[in-house]
């Protein structure tokens, strides 16, 4: 028979509160009852248990942001529950404006919560210091974006190594014309990003993401101005740290191909995050409506 309980659940896997929702899938692991949110959840759970009961890299617990314009309030993050682990590629899909960008934001300590804290390896960064969550951002994690941001100014080289220069000081333009190399590109690292085609400004924008050896590599659509084959390329270079140097990869994107290659797909509506994300499914309770 079941108690009434005040007690909040949450799904192990993907972290969303799931106190009285119907429909959850029951898991019994080392004699406790875990709830999950959906088929998704539950096979990642059944699949590997042990690894969803520590603590994952990323936590957002109860997230809402809230835009004051003045004589109006835009809610657009509404209490956003959510487990990043590490190593995983974790998709985030949504119709436009539904709040994509501001999670990834929130994520990659861009932006902070109106309410509700973000931990990062368990340590809530929510409320640190603007400086200590500078230096975290640029060590732990790398962006890339759909506009490049590259500087106009600078070398296609001179771009990928700036963060270093924030960083360390130190250029080290040697192993960094490597990478160029191996990214078939040995012949731009002089050109400036208008020199460069979109897919080659988006591999140097690559680049600088990686060049303090980051954790977390964030995209926002970073693929979304490219053509289908360039876009591929680059979708399959993000795809490829993610599986062979273990990156932990979050992309924000409006491609059903991308979302299909992805570990997690996270599906955002209306500053709230659906239920069931591996499959795809909309909403299923009341908890969305
Ligand atoms: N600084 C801000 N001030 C006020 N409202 C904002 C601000 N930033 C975002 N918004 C609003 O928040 C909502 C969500 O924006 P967000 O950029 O996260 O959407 P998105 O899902 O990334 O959309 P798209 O797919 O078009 O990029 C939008 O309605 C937007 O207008
Ligand atoms: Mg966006």
């Amino acid at each position: 028979m079941e108690t009434e309980s005040t007690e909040k659940l949450f799904d192990p896997v993907c972290g969303m509160d799931v106190s009285g929702l119907s429909d959850l899938k029951h898991v019994a692991h080392a004699g406790k009852t875990y709830a999950l949110c959906g088929d998704g959840c539950e096979h990642r759970f059944k699949q590997t248990p042990d690894r969803f009961l520590g603590e994952p890299l990323i936590r957002l617990e109860n997230v809402w942001k809230v835009f004051d314009m003045g004589d109006t309030k835009t809610e657009v993050l509404k209490g956003i529950n959510l487990s990043i682990w590490e190593g995983d590629f974790t998709a985030i899909i949504g119709a436009s404006g539904s709040g994509k960008s501001t999670l990834l934001n929130m994520i990659g300590l861009l932006d902070r919560p109106s309410s509700g804290k973000v931990f990062f390896r368990g340590k809530d960064v929510s409320n640190a210091e603007d400086h200590e969550r500078a230096i975290l951002r640029s060590t732990a994690f790398g962006f890339v974006f759909q506009q490049y941001n590259l500087i106009p100014w600078l070398s296609a080289l001179e771009n990928a190594t700036l963060p270093l220069i924030f960083s360390t000081g130190d250029t080290d333009g040697v192993k960094m014309l490597a990478r160029f190399e191996d990214m078939g590109m040995k012949e731009r690292v002089t050109h400036r990003p208008t020199q460069l085609s979109g897919g080659e400004q988006q591999r140097t924008a690559i680049l600088r993401a990686l060049v303090n050896d980051p954790a977390v590599i964030l995209g926002d659509e970073p693929t979304g101005n490219l053509d289908s084959k360039t876009g591929n390329k680059i979708l399959e270079m993000l795809i490829g740290l993610n599986r062979g140097e273990k990156k932990t990869l979050i992309v924000v994107t409006h491609d059903a191909d991308i979302a299909e290659k992805a570990d997690e797909v996270i599906t955002i509506r209306d500053g709230e995050m659906l239920r069931d994300h591996n499959i795809h499914r909309r909403t299923l309770t009341e908890h969305n409506v």
